[in-house]
């Protein structure tokens, strides 16, 4: 039988190359965003290419229904694997942001990846078989005064998922948070380019990286050796040096 990986954000980025990747091992295909013209040419693209099945669903994952709206539209479909990769960054200080604003990025990061796992990992437990995998960031390991709320919402992520490891460990299911460092996507142009600190990875590289973290046993890998040095390094710094360090590569 063949597998299917839904992907979150496949419209553009990390979630595209995910796409190309999953559609090269023979693997059918469910694409969400919301740009639905996007997704139909991503599909038709990746469909001719590796003659695989891709299902296209456009919706807003700001939606606080989208997780259970995603559930009722896949139906009895089998999913395999499922990559929350869907999420954006706002750069700027929590007093001077629009609340609004604030509240989409968390229901993005946060809400809808926790209610599309919750809802299709019951399946995988009961099948001894599956694939969550959920975008986190090496933001996820140190706060990040000018861009609080994205580097909160990565460190839920992350717990989360580190913790869905082994609540899922003995029941054939695989969890893997995967930590970008800072990648060349349009990730930027919500993010601002005061947020592209450091070296830039690009987003077929992240991809080739999750693919080969996915085939081993860690529940979270940190993608490329600088950012795994800085992300681990702050842990052993003192946190009013990490905070002074980071506002000042933001701001
Ligand atoms: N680029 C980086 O430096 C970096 C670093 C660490 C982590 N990450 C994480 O990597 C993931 C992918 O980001 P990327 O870098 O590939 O950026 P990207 O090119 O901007 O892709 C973001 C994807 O998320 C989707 N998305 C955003 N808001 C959505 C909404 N309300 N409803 C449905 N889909 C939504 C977008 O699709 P539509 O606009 O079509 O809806 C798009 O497909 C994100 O979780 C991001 O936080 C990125």
């Amino acid at each position: 039988m063949v597998s299917t990986t839904l992907i979150t954000g496949a419209s553009s980025g990390i979630g595209e190359e995910l796409a190309s990747r999953f559609a090269q091992r023979g693997e059918d295909l469910v694409l969400v965003a919301r740009r639905r013209d996007r997704l139909d040419a991503l599909a038709d693209r990746i469909g001719d290419e590796f003659g695989v099945d891709v299902e296209v669903i456009d919706m807003d994952l700001a939606d606080v229904h989208a997780a259970r709206e995603l559930r009722d539209r896949v139906g009895s479909r089998r999913i395999d694997t499922v990559i929350n990769n869907a999420g954006f960054g706002l750069s700027g200080d929590v007093a001077d942001l629009d609340p609004e604003d604030l509240d989409a990025m968390v229901k993005v990061n946060c809400l809808a990846l926790t209610g599309i796992t919750s809802r299709f990992l019951g399946d995988m437990v009961a099948r001894n078989h599956g694939t969550i995998v959920n975008i986190a960031s090496t933001a996820a390991y140190q706060p990040v005064p000018h861009m609080a709320v994205y580097a909160a919402s990565k460190a839920f992520v992350l717990s989360l998922t580190e913790a869905l490891w082994a609540e899922t460990a003995e029941h054939g299911v695989r969890v893997l948070a995967a930590c970008p460092g800072p990648t060349e996507t349009e990730f930027f142009e919500h993010a601002g380019r005061k947020a592209a600190v450091g070296r830039m990875r690009s987003a077929g590289q992240v991809a080739d990286a999750l693919m080969e973290a996915l085939d081993g046993r860690s529940p979270s890998f940190v993608d490329g050796w600088l950012n795994r040095l800085i992300a681990k390094g702050s842990s052993f710094l003192p946190k009013a040096w990490v905070l002074k360090i980071a506002a000042a590569a933001v701001n």
